[in-house]
């Protein structure tokens, strides 16, 4: 389902005759408990949560400089609030609970506002006891177009999950486990693509917008039928479009392609013993005038420039894990020694300050770090800037700088997006301006 909000808008005014900014009427987005049909049709169905009756919920989609406009209703039995990932957003409007917002109790809702400033593949998420409701589904996809976006024939969201369930579709309830929380997190034992479209002609130029909302899960993906070209990477324009070549993605991070259709497109996990396919979207007819114009850059995103010499650089040591020693933390993971939200901030940087972090993966297990509210360029080993990002994988072992200049003021989550390492310890904040 396809909530064009600049649709409804214009054609409620003109049934009412009046302007469209005294309309504002907000979307609503209602979590409640849903049957969802996660393995294929025919087999069980899943007790999962959603948003207006399904997950994914639906995906919203606007241009770059519109204002979303989103009632959430917790219909669930569990507190929770929405955050809008990878958006700089107003920090009041960001959707953690204790930092941002008052906890939004079962029966109760929050009214989110606030203009998109990118164009890009973004998404919403649950931001409470989220290593258990993402895992339920409370999920959707979140697209800003471009002004002036590339023409192509098909633009699809692809959605990237994995589920813990049994063969008769049951969810498996063991939420919040130790052994989950200490080593990889919730792995499902079953994983698909959602592509919003079924059906392409060969020859189509097509948009995939891939988004891997798993709680824990690494997706390395090959897609055949399709030749073309990387050119985003969570949200943010690539200033020179990408090869395909072998796909990753861990969770959180989003990727789109431009790509033109030989055949039906496939999405495969590749594994040790055989590829593990996720899902196709069929190839029926063809397209009579392909495209044939070079796939070239989208748009440059306005953010600030980074300093030539950062202002501060800071080193952040993730610690702990089964496997990973002594560390100074009280619960299972840390950063920098320290085991979750303090009162204080981790860190206060001032507006505008341009800070190199020293990312120090000294566990056994990869993690996907998140900053909230700000897009950072990762560094490459040789010192040259790379492609911006909201989160940044590092495997076990791995260091990384990354350099962000802070340009949004509040008071930002930074966390592992491996939603059941930042539920014991791996998360942090840091205060801006
Ligand atoms: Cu996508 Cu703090 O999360
Ligand atoms: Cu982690």
């Amino acid at each position: 389902m396809q909530l064009n909000r600049r649709k409804f808008l214009a054609t409620s005014a003109a049934v009412l005759g009046c302007p469209k900014a005294s309309l504002a009427a907000p979307l609503v987005l209602r979590a409640a408990p849903v049957t969802a049909q996660i393995l294929p049709e025919g087999d069980g169905t899943t007790q999962m949560l959603g948003f207006n009756g399904a997950t994914p919920g639906p995906e919203l989609r606007y241009r770059q400089g519109d204002t979303l406009d989103v009632r959430f209703e917790n219909a669930i039995d569990q507190g929770s609030a929405l955050h809008w990932h990878g958006i700089r957003i107003d920090n009041a409007m960001d959707g953690v609970p204790g930092l941002t917002q008052p906890m939004v109790g079962p029966g109760t809702g929050f009214d989110y506002h606030f203009t998109l400033p990118d164009a890009g593949t973004y998404w919403y998420h649950s931001h409470n006891r989220s290593w258990e409701q993402v895992a339920r589904g409370l999920y959707g996809p979140l697209i800003i177009e471009e002004q002036h976006p590339p023409k192509v024939d098909h633009d699809i969201t692809v959605i990237i999950d994995d589920w813990r369930i049994e063969r008769t579709g049951e969810m498996i309830e063991d939420f919040g486990n130790r052994h989950d929380f200490s080593h990889a997190g919730r792995l499902g034992t079953y994983a698909k693509v959602i592509p919003s479209v079924s059906t392409v002609r060969r020859g189509d130029r097509v948009r995939l917008r891939l988004i891997n909302v798993a709680t824990a899960r690494v997706f390395p993906l090959e897609i055949s039928g399709i030749e073309g070209k990387v050119v985003a990477l969570d949200g943010m324009p690539l200033a020179a479009v990408q090869a395909m070549g072998p796909l990753m993605l861990a969770p959180a991070q989003r990727m789109d392609i431009i790509a033109d259709v030989s055949d039906t497109v496939a999405f495969v996990f590749p594994t040790p013993q055989e590829p593990y396919e996720m899902g196709q979207i069929a190839v029926i007819g063809y397209n009579p005038e392909p495209s044939t114009s070079d796939i070239t850059p989208l748009p440059k995103a306005r953010v600030n420039q980074p300093a030539a010499t950062p202002d501060r650089s800071i080193t952040l040591a993730l610690q702990g894990g089964a496997m990973g020693g002594q560390h100074g933390g009280d619960d299972i993971w840390s950063l920098n020694g320290v085991s979750g939200m303090t009162d204080a901030p981790w860190q206060r940087f001032a507006l505008g300050e341009t800070v190199r972090l020293t990312l120090d993966n000294q566990t056994a297990f990869p993690h996907g770090i998140h900053l909230h509210g700000h897009h950072f360029h990762e560094v490459h080993t040789d010192g040259s800037l790379g492609p911006l990002r909201d989160t940044t994988f590092l495997q076990r072992r791995e260091v990384r700088d990354i350099l962000c200049v802070f340009g949004n003021p509040g008071k930002w989550l930074l966390h592992c997006h491996m939603l059941d390492h930042q539920a014991s310890g791996m998360k942090t904040w840091i205060e801006v301006g």
